[in-house]
This record gives structure tokens, sequence and C-alpha cells, in this order.
């Protein structure tokens, strides 16, 4: 049997270093959330460290401005040489709540090889780097724990890595990102501007540093190929997922949307899927999609976060909850913290990376999905029927044809059934190239 990254949960080669014994902790970051984690840390301090075993005592916080005034920490805490601190010998575990992707995997990898168990909340860095880092976790024989890098307080990778892990996952679906969310919500719920919204996400904290991640839906794909890579025990990097955000939607695809019965929605669409010859892969994307107002997901409002899971034998699981933001990104940190400290202080190690399935990562082209095409067509008799041949040419049905009368065209709005993507979007370059089609408004998948 081979697996690529899996390790067992031995206590083999850290017998831990007793109960009682304190932990060294180096905080890397003092912004939104690693405010909170060292906040949170001393405010529970007594309580965790029985839970624990052993205290956590704090060694230092590394930050990039030391003149900046800061509440809840002492100056002499604080440096801005993250990699001596994480050197210390007195220091067992480092929480990166940095951000970006460069400067944390060299000071994340330093750490794991310094025997450092790591936490991070950096969904970018693990997209990117998971084999590496899980590689140098191996090799140390120490813990790499990233709860937060998905959906924040949601405890989804540990219900993955933990409470799935004899299951068969088929599918992980769901609104993973906060900061869109709030944005799409306020603009439907309030009929607020779209920059308005995303200020006021960013002043809430859920922003990242470079909102662009959030809005061009980077951030999302980063959660997206986190889920799968966990939920199919396959490795999916971020570029191994499509990626589409929310910028080019407008308020008028919001409020024609709501006419028809449906909310916008980012989702992050994770698959276990058999191609034509019978041949299982893997599928991950993010888009803008179209979500019945009935459904589970068209309720979730805010910054929340809300996860399907689909199981053989588990059925269909939602998770629900603090998507973003400082205090519930830091529960799951300090939840990671705690598991960390308490493999130092008794042994062992946490549930690491399984890649064994290494299932191919199929093209987008590949998937199937459902368009909601808006377009205006000349109104002329025997349009439609052309324009529905472009359709039936792929083995594309179509679901419901409504024409409404704009003007001098017609307005025509056509939603299909299942088919595939690459059959769809070739379908709908036909549709933008034909002389009968004025415009193609807006093209929108629907869950
Ligand atoms: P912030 O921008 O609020 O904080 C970043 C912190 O990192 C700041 O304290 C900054 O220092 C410090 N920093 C930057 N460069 C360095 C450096 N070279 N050495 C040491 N410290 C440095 O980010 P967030 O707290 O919002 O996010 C942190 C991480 O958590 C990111 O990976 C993010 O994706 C993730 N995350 C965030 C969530 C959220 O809701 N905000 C939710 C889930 C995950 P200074 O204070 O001096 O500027
Ligand atoms: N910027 C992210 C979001 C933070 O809005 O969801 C949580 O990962």
């Amino acid at each position: 049997m081979t697996s690529s990254t899996a390790h067992p949960e031995s206590t083999t080669h850290n017998p831990g270093r007793g109960d009682g014994e304190a932990v060294g902790i180096a905080i890397l970051g003092h912004g939104t959330v690693g405010s909170e984690v060292l906040r949170l840390m001393e405010e529970h301090s007594d309580s965790l460290a029985h839970r624990i075993g052993g205290r956590m005592e704090l060694r230092g916080v590394a930050v990039s401005d030391l003149e900046k005034p800061r509440l809840g920490v002492s100056r002499e805490l604080l440096t801005d040489d993250a990699m001596t601190l994480i050197n210390r010998d007195d220091v067992d575990i480092v929480v990166e709540v940095i951000g970006g992707i460069d400067y944390p995997r060299r000071v994340v990898l330093a750490a794991l090889k310094a025997g450092k168990s790591v936490v991070t909340a950096n969904k970018a860095l693990v997209a990117a780097h998971a084999d590496e880092l899980a590689a140098a976790a191996d090799a140390a024989n120490v813990d790499l724990y990233f709860e937060a890098a998905v959906a924040a307080a949601i405890p989804v990778v540990g219900m993955l890595r933990r409470s799935l892990a004899g299951d068969q996952i088929e599918r992980i679906s769901g609104i993973v990102n906060g900061t869109t969310n709030f944005i799409l919500d306020a603009m439907e719920s309030t009929g607020a501007a779209y920059g308005d919204a995303l200020a006021e996400a960013t002043r809430l904290g859920y922003a990242e540093a470079d909102p662009t991640a959030d809005v061009e839906g980077h951030d999302a794909a980063s959660k997206a190929a986190i889920l799968a890579s966990l939920g199919f025990h396959t490795r999916v990097n971020f570029n191994d997922v499509h990626c589409e955000g929310i910028s080019k939607i407008t308020a008028d695809d919001i409020s024609a949307a709501s006419s028809a019965g449906y909310v916008i929605k980012l989702l992050a669409i994770c698959e276990r899927i058999t191609d034509a010859e019978g041949n299982e892969a893997v599928s991950a994307r993010v888009h803008p999609t179209l979500v019945p107002k009935e459904h589970p997901l068209a309720s979730v409002n805010e910054s929340y976060n809300a996860i399907f899971v689909e199981a053989e034998a588990a059925g269909r699981l939602m998770f629900y909850g603090n998507g973003a933001g400082g205090a519930p990104t830091a529960s799951a940190v300090l939840g990671d913290m705690v598991g960390a400290a308490r493999n130092k202080v008794h042994g062992g190690r946490a549930p690491g990376e399984n890649t064994y399935a290494n299932l191919p990562v199929a093209d987008f082209g590949a998937v199937h999905t459902r368009y909601h095409i808006d377009m205006d067509v000349v109104d002329r008799t025997g349009v439609l029927a052309e324009l529905a041949a472009k359709f039936a040419v792929r083995g594309i049905s179509l679901k419901t044809v409504r024409q409404e009368e704009s003007g001098e065209h017609s307005r025509l709005i056509v939603v299909t059934h299942s088919a595939l993507e690459s059959d769809l979007s070739a379908t709908v370059d036909e549709l933008t190239n034909s002389p009968d089609v004025k415009a193609v408004n807006s093209v929108i998948r629907l869950f």
C-alpha cells in the first residue's frame, strides 16, 4: 500500500514531555486574527492549561511594524524578526497568521524543519504548497494544523480528516468566502453598491489584505483545493481549481435573479466525477451560481459560510457558521493550538495528509453544469427555433425558455438542463457570434 504523505498517529518518535510541562508559543502576525488569538489565549489561559495538561506560554509576537499602536501585547514581546523568534529553543508551536505566500512559506518550512509544530490560518499558503509543507512536517515528526484556513470557525477540516475518514465523499459544495457573501447579500437585501459593501466587509475584518483575492474567487479557490484534497485523498492545488469571482456581477443580474426566484452566491463545488469511459476523476471549481430561494444555501447571509458534504454512507450533511472575522477565526486557530500543545505534552501527532487515491483532476470542460443565459435577440419569426437548434446540435436540452419584449429587440432567458461545461460554453460562444443575438447579457450557472 502506498500513500504519498500519510503518517500513522504514533507516539513512537514523540513520547511527549509529560503532564504539567509548559508549551512555548510564537505568534506570527498581530492583525485581525493574531490579536484575537492572543486575547483569547490569555483570557482563557487557566482553562486551556487544564485541557492541554500544561500551560501555553507566549514567547513572542512577530509583526511587520513595531511602531504601530497595539492593545493587549507588551512591547518586549514584539519583534519584527520572525525567523529568530521561531528558532528559539523555548518555542514549541508556531502560529502563522501573517498571510501571503512566499514569506510565510519560508518561515513555516523553517519552523517545521526546526521541530516546531505549526498552526496556520493561511489557505493561500496551504493550497499552493501543501505537499511540501506536509512532507516537512512528516520529516520532523511534528504537527501541521490549518483548521482556520477553510470557513474560519466551522470545523470542516477536522470533520473531513477525522469524523468522515471512514466514508466515501462524493461532493463538497458551499459558500466558503465571507466577504463575497457579505457583498452579494448587501447588494440583494439593501441595494448597497458593490464598492460600499466591499469597503464595509474590509472594515469588519472579513476581507484579505488584498481583497482582490476575495472578489476574484481566489480565496474560495484555495479553500476548494484544500477541501477537495482532504475529501478525495488526492492532491488538488490552487491552480487546479477553475475560478470565477463576483466582480462582474451587477445589480441588474441580482435583481433579474431575484425576479426569477434565485439568489446569486459564490459557490465552491468539489466533486468526484466519472467520465464517459468510466474513469474516475475529481473536479473543483468556484463561480457565481444561481441558487433557488428555497434552497438552504440561499438563506446563508452576511459573512456566514455553509458547506454541504455528500457522502456515501453519511448521506447529506450541512455545516453552517461564521466564515470570517477575528474571533471566529481565532476559535479555530486556538482549537489547533490546543491539539498541537496536547501532542507536545502527551505525545503523538494529529492525523496528517493522505493523498493515496491520487485521482486525476478533471478539466473544467468535463464537468456537468447548467446555464441560465439572458440575451437580447432580434425580433423576427423563426429566431427562437434557430437559436434552440444551436443547443440541440450539442445535445443540450432546454428546461425553460422565456421571451419578453424589450424595445426593438426581444429578451430571451434560457435555462438549460445539465450538460457538459465545454458544450455549454461553446454554445454561448456561438450565440455571442450569431447575427440573431444582439447581446448576451449574462451567463450564470445554476446550482
Ligand atoms: P492582517 O492583515 O489583519 O494581519 C497580518 C499581520 O501580519 C499583521 O499584524 C502584520 O503586521 C503581520 N505581518 C505582515 N508581514 C509580516 C512579517 N514579514 N513578519 C511578521 N509579521 C508580519 O491579516 P488577518 O489577520 O486578517 O489574516 C491573517 C491570516 O489569516 C491570513 O492568511 C488570512 O487569509 C487568514 N484568515 C483570515 C481571516 C479573517 O477573517 N481575517 C479568516 C480566516 C483566515 P503589522 O500589524 O505590523 O501590520
Ligand atoms: N477573506 C476571507 C473571507 C477570510 O472573506 O472568507 C476567511 O477565510
